[in-house]
């Protein structure tokens, strides 16, 4: 490891939390799939960001759009209305063959979201009674790192020391469908399942 790597982590280590335990490459750069560090080397980057930029890194049309849209209009948050966002819910709610859409800062806001769409329909709609609705996830999930998402993982790394926690779950193994159709009752309100559990190892469930 070079002088420049070594002392960069070691700033790692003594500022950023330490929530991560991080490669040991520096990233400085990177174009499309390849990543350089701060000493030049080269990498296939075969996690593009957990997917975030899969379309590649500085996509010319996604950072064109984004200094576009810098040079224009920065945040108006959602006191106002602003040009972009109700044409992008359209023509996201149309790709998806949805009605309406709810844009996310990230994975684990979109899995909150999730979880409160379902409990109030559970109570608005299908007559749970206030405050037992459930919901039924699988064994070795990962849904981010909130404290109720962490309520439903059986990590311990991911749980230990942050209860109390967030009631209203059951878990089945992941890909047992008979165990699935046996616990919704009354009470279900939604099911909450990875396609393919990514964390767990890649966790395809049986055809
Ligand atoms: C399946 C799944 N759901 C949710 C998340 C959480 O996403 P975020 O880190 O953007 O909150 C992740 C993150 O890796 C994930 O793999």
């Amino acid at each position: 490891m070079s002088t420049h790597t070594e002392e960069t982590i070691a700033l790692d280590r003594r500022h950023v939390a330490h929530n991560y335990a991080p490669l040991p490459v520096v990233a400085a750069s990177a174009l499309g799939a390849w990543i350089t560090d701060v000493d030049g080397r080269r990498y296939l980057d075969c996690l593009a960001a957990y997917s975030a930029v899969n379309f590649g890194h500085r996509n010319p049309e996604v950072t064109a759009a984004a200094h576009a849209q810098l040079d224009t209009l920065t945040l108006v948050s959602r006191a106002f209305h602003s040009d972009r966002l109700a044409p992008f819910c359209a023509a996201l709610a149309q790709l998806c063959g949805k009605d309406m859409v709810l844009p996310m800062n990230s994975g684990a806001e979109a899995v909150e979201s999730a979880i409160k769409v379902a409990r109030k329909w559970g109570a608005d709609v299908k007559g749970v009674p206030a405050g037992q609705g459930t919901i039924i996830v699988a064994r070795n999930n990962f849904h981010g790192r909130t404290t109720t998402i962490i309520s439903f993982s059986d990590d311990d790394t991911a749980r230990r020391g942050f209860g109390p926690y967030t009631p209203g779950f059951r878990r089945v193994e992941f890909g047992d469908a008979d165990a699935l159709a046996g616990a919704i009752d009354d009470h279900t309100v939604a099911v909450l399942l990875e396609p393919i559990q990514g964390e767990a190892g890649i966790v395809v469930p049986p055809g």
